[in-house]
């Protein structure tokens, strides 16, 4: 599969991810779509709860379905939502998007309300990541 095969198919994927969305407080649906390195596509959406702050991404629902299949690397990842507004990852997702790429090249297809493709990496979402340590005596 192409690049851009590949970016159309994860988008696709994405937006059946966002029909599963549960986002009754902000009314802003996402989905999103990783592929893993095992070429199985991992879908996921945002999971809100009434309890605001308990409310998990799109991005990280799909990395987490991922890792909890068996498959600890992605090698590209689509998030879409509808309306105003973008889905760029927020903080949170991006560290958990820098744990499991496969490089900091790998592709982050963003689509927003208008449609439009936000082409970007996990490097350039994540400069500088905070990846591993050394555990201190
Ligand atoms: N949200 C995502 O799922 N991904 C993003 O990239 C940004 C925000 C969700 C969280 C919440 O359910 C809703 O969008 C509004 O913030």
């Amino acid at each position: 599969m192409s690049r851009e095969e590949l970016r159309d198919k994860l988008i696709e994927e994405a937006w059946e991810g966002l029909k599963n969305s549960y986002s009754p407080y902000s009314k802003f649906p996402v989905g999103a779509a990783a592929m893993g390195a095992d070429g199985t596509v991992y879908r996921g959406c945002n999971i809100e709860n009434v309890s605001y702050g308990l409310t998990v991404c799109g991005e990280r629902t799909a990395i987490f379905n991922m890792v909890a299949h068996g498959c600890k690397t992605f090698t590209a990842l689509a998030v879409v939502s509808k309306g105003n507004g973008d889905s760029a990852p927020c903080g949170a997702c991006r560290q958990v998007l820098g744990e499991f790429c496969e490089s900091l090249d790998t592709p982050i297809y963003i689509v927003g309300g208008d449609g439009k493709v936000l082409e970007t990496t996990v490097g350039e979402c994540m400069p500088y990541p905070f990846l591993k340590f050394e555990p201190q005596e």
